[in-house]
């Protein structure tokens, strides 16, 4: 997967370099380029930003240094249909199925908006020759897109066939399409007892289906807890599946 970045900061996306995804960055699975908006400014003061028409506060982002660099990197592509990502307030709502879409595309560009947001023209423009998807983390403000773009990047990159050496990590974890759309259960690990807290007795008993039985109960508790929102789909995926603890249902 090649991903192109643009953004006024392009320090923020050193972290990129660590971890995961600078192992899939090493080993050729993925080839990042980190753009400077400002490149594609041609005044003295490199200006990226103006007031807004119809007045109010702040500054919104000019149109022509996005144009220009949209039309460099989109060419550099080639022609298929490339997928431009928005990351914004206004989006809509990043999840595990969207990265898992987005992580099938040999191609995305990442456009971090900041101030008030990017003239809108940009994005009516840049959809007349790309898929543009304006996408929301959640309900809360950054100030720019560039933290919400790691998250994504992180989010998708990770489902990458081979940057996960044990691709069995990602069939059980929260919100997984394998996993119903439930949240994970609780983990241990050795030793069996700490500071006087046991480790739940059935994960020591071998017995493999009642440790499934008991995970499963623990994601649709927890889910319950926290995510009641989550439910009703998942219980649907729950209820079409034979129950390993008991087979009555
Ligand atoms: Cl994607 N961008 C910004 N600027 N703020 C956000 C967001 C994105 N998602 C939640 N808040």
């Amino acid at each position: 997967m090649r991903i192109d970045i643009i953004s006024i900061f392009p320090d923020y996306f050193a972290p990129l370099q660590l971890s995961l995804v600078g192992k899939a960055m090493s080993g050729g699975l993925l080839d990042v380029h980190v753009h400077d908006l400002r490149d594609w400014t041609h005044d003295r003061h490199r200006t990226v930003d103006d007031t807004p028409y119809g007045g109010g506060a702040g500054m919104v982002m000019k149109p022509e240094p996005w144009g220009e660099a949209l039309d460099a990197i989109l060419t550099e592509s080639g022609p298929a249909r490339t997928t431009v990502v928005v990351p914004t307030p206004s989006g809509m709502p990043f999840n595990q199925s969207l990265a898992e879409e987005l992580s099938r595309l040999d191609d995305l560009v990442f456009v971090c908006g900041r101030y008030e947001g990017i003239d809108h023209r940009v994005i009516d423009w840049a959809e007349q020759i790309a898929d543009v998807r304006e996408i929301s983390l959640g309900d809360y403000v950054l100030n720019g897109g560039e933290v919400a773009v790691l998250a994504m990047i992180e989010a998708i990159v990770r489902l990458i066939p081979g940057v996960i050496g044990n691709p069995d990590s990602l069939v059980e974890e929260s919100h997984s399409s394998n996993s119903g759309g439930l949240l994970e259960y609780p983990v241990y690990t050795k030793p069996p007892t700490w500071r006087g807290l046991d480790v739940p007795e059935v994960l020591l008993s071998g017995h493999h289906g009642q440790v499934a039985a008991w995970r499963a109960a623990q994601s649709l508790e927890l889910t319950r807890r926290r995510r009641p929102d989550l439910i009703g789909r998942a219980e649907q995926v729950e209820a079409a599946r034979p129950d390993p603890a008991n087979g009555s249902r």
